[in-house]
C-alpha cells in the first residue's frame, strides 16, 4: 500500500492508540480477574463493569489507592465515594443497618441500589473515600463480572462513576478509555451496562427514608416491595454532592422538553416523532428503559462529533423517566 506522508502519521498515531488501548483494556476472564485483584492489592485503580455504570475501583482500605481515584478524576475530595461489596456480611462490618435498611438491603441487593449508613467506627474503610463523613454509602452490585472480582478481592471497592468529574458517566470500556486512557492500570470489557444509569441512592440512616438520587429502582418500587414510604419532600435537600446542580454534563449545551428544535440544534428524542434532520430517535416504542440505556454513550458520540447544542423531547416523568429527568436537568444547567 502507498501511503501518503501525512497518512502514515496519521496511521502511526492510530496504531499508538490501539496498542495502548489493548495493553489497558481486558475480557474478563480468570487471567484479568486475577490481575486486576493484583493490581487492586497493590493500591492500582481500575475501570469495572457494574450493571448500572463503570465504576473507577480500589481498595477500600487504601489511602493511596483512593486519593488516586481522586486525582485522576479531578474529583473534588468533598464528594465521597461508594463502597461496594460483594456480601451482606462484610456491608454489616462498615454500616449500621437498621432493621428498615437491612430489609432494603434483602429485597434489592445485588442489584442498582445504594444504601446510606451511619458509617461503623473503625471500619477499616479509609477515611478519605468518605470524605470524613461519620456515614458510608454501601451497594453490593449485580453484574456478575464486578461480583466475581469483588469475591475474588475479597475486600471492599471504592468507585464512583469511571469519568472525569462533573461529567457523562460511561457506559462502555472505550468511555473509560476516552477519558483516563492509560492513567489507569486495567480496564476490564464487560459489553455496555444493562441500565446504563448511576444506581439510586437511599438515605436509610434513621427511618425517616429519603431517595438521594433516582434511578431505576424507584420509590414506587420500594413501596410495592417493602410497604415502607420514603419521604417526598426529600430530592430537595443535597446532602450528596452528585445531587449538585451541574452534573452529568456533556461538552454541548443541552436543551431539556423541547418540542421542536431550533436548526442548529442536533435532537434526541423518542417515540414517535417526526423525522428531523438531525435528530436521533433513542427508541421508537418510547420504552424509558432503552432510553436510559443509549443516553450517556449517545451524549458522548455527539461531543466526540464536536456538536455544539443539543435539545432533548420531553420524557415522560414516570418510572426510570424520573432518573432520567433528574440527570437532563442537571446536564442542562
Ligand atoms: O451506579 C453507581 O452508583 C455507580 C457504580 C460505579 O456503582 N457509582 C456512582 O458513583 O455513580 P459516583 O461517585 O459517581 O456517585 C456517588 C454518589 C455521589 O453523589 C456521592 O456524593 C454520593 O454518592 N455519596 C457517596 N458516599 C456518600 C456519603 N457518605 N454521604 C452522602 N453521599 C454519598
Ligand atoms: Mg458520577
Amino acid at each position: 500500500m502507498i501511503l501518503t506522508k501525512q497518512y502514515k502519521i496519521i496511521y502511526k498515531y492510530f496504531d499508538r492508540v490501539n496498542k495502548k488501548m489493548k495493553k489497558t483494556i481486558y475480557r474478563p476472564n480468570n487471567y484479568s480477574l486475577y490481575k486486576a485483584v493484583n493490581v487492586l492489592n497493590q493500591s492500582g485503580v481500575i475501570g469495572f463493569p457494574t450493571e448500572t455504570v463503570y465504576g473507577l475501583g480500589g481498595n477500600a482500605y487504601s489511602d493511596q489507592a483512593i486519593n488516586k481515584i481522586y486525582e485522576i478524576k479531578n474529583r473534588p475530595k468533598i464528594n465521597p465515594l461508594i463502597i461496594h461489596v460483594s456480601s451482606f456480611k462484610l456491608a454489616e462490618t462498615l454500616g449500621e443497618f437498621s432493621d428498615t435498611a437491612k430489609n432494603i438491603a434483602l429485597q434489592y441487593w445485588p442489584g442498582p441500589l445504594t444504601i446510606l449508613l451511619n458509617r461503623k467506627a473503625n471500619n477499616g474503610i479509609s477515611e478519605i473515600a468518605t470524605a470524613g463523613l461519620n456515614s458510608i454509602a454501601i451497594r453490593i452490585p449485580s453484574n456478575k463480572i464486578a461480583h466475581l472480582l469483588l469475591e475474588k478481592f475479597g475486600k471492599p471497592i471504592a468507585a464512583p462513576s469511571a469519568n472525569l468529574s462533573g461529567t457523562v458517566s460511561s457506559t462502555s470500556a472505550s468511555h473509560i478509555f476516552d477519558d483516563f486512557g492509560s492513567q489507569i492500570d486495567m480496564i476490564i470489557d464487560d459489553g455496555p451496562c444493562l441500565h446504563g444509569i448511576e444506581s439510586t441512592i437511599i438515605d436509610a440512616r434513621d427511618n425517616n427514608l429519603k431517595i438521594l438520587r433516582e434511578g431505576s429502582i424507584t420509590k414506587e418500587d420500594i413501596f410495592r416491595t417493602t410497604n415502607l414510604i420514603i419521604d417526598e419532600n426529600s430530592e430537595n435537600k443535597i446532602i450528596a454532592p452528585g445531587q449538585l446542580e451541574k452534573h452529568y454534563a456533556p461538552k454541548a449545551s443541552l436543551r431539556i422538553n423541547v418540542e421542536k428544535p431550533d436548526k442548529d440544534e442536533f435532537y434526541i428524542t423518542l417515540g414517535k416523532s417526526n423525522n428531523f434532520t438531525n435528530s436521533i430517535n433513542l427508541s421508537q416504542n418510547a420504552d424509558l428503559t432503552e432510553f436510559a440505556n443509549k443516553i450517556y454513550s449517545v451524549l458522548r458520540e455527539l461531543d466526540d462529533k464536536k456538536i455544539k447544542k443539543i435539545a432533548v423531547a420531553p420524557i415522560p416523568n414516570s418510572g426510570i423517566g424520573q432518573a432520567i429527568n433528574d440527570r437532563l436537568k442537571r446536564a442542562s444547567k
